[in-house]
């Protein structure tokens, strides 16, 4: 690609970012900003603020944040093309035709041709459903009670006994046999050949947020072998990174999602009036996930299968999404194994009881962890509260543990002085002053997470630097761009040094350099970081001081690793380096 830099600035610069949200969002002028209701999560006062000055917004919140290109990216779900193109044409400029680089016009045409295809597929799928060969799969999907509308808003169909005429079907379209591959749709083996990967199933399209077609799952009409089939990998389809029925959950305007297991769970839950549920894609759920969640709500009802297996899977889920700034609460299901059937036997109405009675997620995991003990026996209770007094150490939050010790002692029926004793005393056995040691992220290692410790260490700087030109120029003294080990990191604060050579500081203008929607994303979410509630101004100055000095040394200990031993230019800069890390020790940073 790209417009000029010239250009893009010159079409945000003429939308002015007061104007382009208020034909979205009622905002009113309080002091300098722009107040309304946030558009991103649910809220009855407003915490939505735009600022004119800045030509930003951000939500006190929920903590969505960027320029009016980032604004209509997450509203209108464009790409930051697309949102150049609208706000171009809003301000009556004219733009150019656009040139591709080779690299990045092979990559965008794969991505959309195989998001054409897949669009293809899963009309094939619908059709074949609503034909006459299809009325196996359609009275197996009446049978699960799915009435039509039903079946058409979630675009689900039916892949037939040919095992391959999907195949020959894209071949006609005229796709190659290694794009269809890439699209997850065939497998090949050595005696059939080329042969469909779904048929005789009925189909679940996977959509994404914007209602791209990314992948598929398809279920047996039966007891067969795998139950579901669901699409590989592909360069449109990170299983990761979306959920199933997000695309409708996000504009259900509740202010939490339902999050179950199964494909027939959404679309029961839907179907029944419960249009914020979602599911993960056939995986365990990850980090990634919770942060995309994140994105929509606070607050999520984990609503797994009622076996063991899905009590297990809720209680992994429950730390990942709280790491996450999430509360998770868990809903039963009992006596049935999943909101669908649930749905079924007893109704709406008595589901959405049960979400009024789910229970904070810690609660359960102790409740679970109940039945590894003799609570009859004084032994058995004794090692419960123990390990009870273990978990509670990881909330680091003093406030947040106290209020898990009442809430314990309550439910348990044992004085409050007592647990706490207990939970002071395991503080000194596990060795620690204060509370800390977090149970191990699903993927992480302690070197894993030392990184993203460090890594939020250099987004709090540059959060500080962009804030305040003033403190920019404090910390510039100590820190350059190539401190940032991140190289997104390291591209924003290479471009914040580069404006303040020329004048004063233009963060809304910074973002414009970000077009994949993935970095621009990120890069946003560093104006808007939120730095940890310090009250005092001295507390500020530590906390900036400490920052400093970790993303300095950790940049040195980083270069140092990466030195070429005969490097003797390198080394001695390095010495220098730490000299003056040293000295740093003592720096002097005031906040006004
Ligand atoms: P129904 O039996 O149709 O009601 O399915 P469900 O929606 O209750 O799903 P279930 O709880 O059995 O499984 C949850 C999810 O795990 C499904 O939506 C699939 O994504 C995935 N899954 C289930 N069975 C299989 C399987 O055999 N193979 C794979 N790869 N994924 C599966
Ligand atoms: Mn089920």
């Amino acid at each position: 690609m790209y417009y000029s830099e010239e250009l893009i600035e010159e079409v945000r610069s003429r939308n002015d970012i007061v104007d382009v949200i208020s034909g979205y969002v009622r905002l009113q002028k309080k002091g300098s900003s722009y107040f309304g209701l946030c558009p991103f999560h649910n809220e009855k006062s407003p915490s939505f603020s735009v600022s004119r000055q800045k030509q930003m917004y951000y939500c006190f919140g929920c903590g969505a944040g960027g320029n009016v290109f980032t604004f209509l990216m997450e509203y209108e779900n464009f790409s930051f093309v697309e949102a150049v193109k609208f706000l171009a044409d809003r301000a009556g400029i004219e733009l150019p035709e656009m040139e591709y680089s080779k690299e990045a016009k092979e990559k965008a045409d794969l991505k959309s041709t195989i998001l054409e295809m897949n669009k293809l597929a899963a009309k094939y799928f619908y059709v074949q459903l609503k034909s006459e060969r299809g009325s196996q799969a359609y009275s197996y999907l009446k049978n699960r009670e799915l009435s039509d509308e039903t079946i058409t808003a979630f675009g689900l169909g039916f892949s037939n006994k040919y095992s391959d005429d999907l195949y020959k079907y894209l071949r006609e379209k005229g796709y190659s046999e290694d794009l269809i591959r890439q699209a997850g749709l065939i497998n090949t083996d050595e005696r059939q050949g080329v042969y469909d990967k779904f048929w005789n199933r009925v189909m679940f399209p996977i959509m994404d947020v914007n209602n791209r077609v990314i992948g598929f799952g398809g279920r047996v009409m039966g007891d067969g072998k795998p139950k579901y089939l669901n699409s590989p990998e592909t360069v449109v389809f990170d299983k990761s990174r979306n959920l199933y029925g997000l695309n409708r959950a996000r504009t259900s305007r509740k202010p939490y999602f339902l999050l179950c297991e199964g494909y027939m769970d959404v679309i029961s839950l839907h179907q029944s009036g419960f249009t914020n549920a979602v599911a993960s894609l056939g995986t365990a759920l990850t980090a990634g996930h919770a942060a995309l969640i994140k994105r929509y709500v606070q607050e999520v009802y984990l609503t797994y299968d009622s076996d063991e297996a899905g009590t297990r899977a809720a209680l992994r889920a429950v730390p990942i999404l709280r790491e996450a700034g999430i509360s998770a609460k868990v809903v039963r299901m009992d006596p049935y194994k999943d909101p669908d059937e649930f749905i079924k036997n007893l109704g709406a109405e008595e589901y959405e009881k049960r979400i009024h009675a789910a229970r904070n997620g810690f609660m359960f995991s102790l409740e679970m962890l109940e039945k590894q003990y003799d609570m009859n026996s004084p032994e058995g209770k004794t090692d419960f509260f123990r390990e009870v007094s273990r978990r509670l150490l990881e909330f680091e939050d003093e406030l947040e543990r106290n209020n898990y010790i009442e809430a314990v002692a309550t439910a348990y029926r044992v004085s409050r002085e007592s647990l706490e004793k207990m939970v002071a005393k395991m503080a000194v056995n596990v060795g620690m002053a204060r509370p800390v040691a977090r149970p191990k992220r699903a993927e992480g290692s302690e070197k894993k997470q030392k990184e993203d410790g460090i890594l939020t260490s250099q987004k709090a700087l540059l959060t500080w630097m962009i804030d305040d030109d003033r403190l920019f120029d404090q910390i510039s003294q100590y820190i350059s761009p190539g401190d940032f080990t991140e190289s997104l990191y390291r591209t924003v604060a290479e471009l914040l040094y580069e404006q303040r050579k020329q004048g004063a500081l233009n963060p809304a203008k910074i973002l414009n350099h970000f077009t994949e929607e993935e970095d621009h994303r990120e890069a946003a979410s560093l104006f808007n970081t939120r730095i940890k509630e310090l009250r005092t101004k001295e507390e500020r100055e530590q906390a900036l001081q400490e920052t400093i000095l970790r993303v300095k040394s950790y940049s040195i200990e980083h270069q140092t690793m990466n030195l070429d031993p005969t490097d003797m230019r390198g080394l001695q800069h390095l010495m220098e380096e730490k000299r003056k890390l040293e000295n740093l020790k003592n720096l002097n940073i005031t906040i006004q």
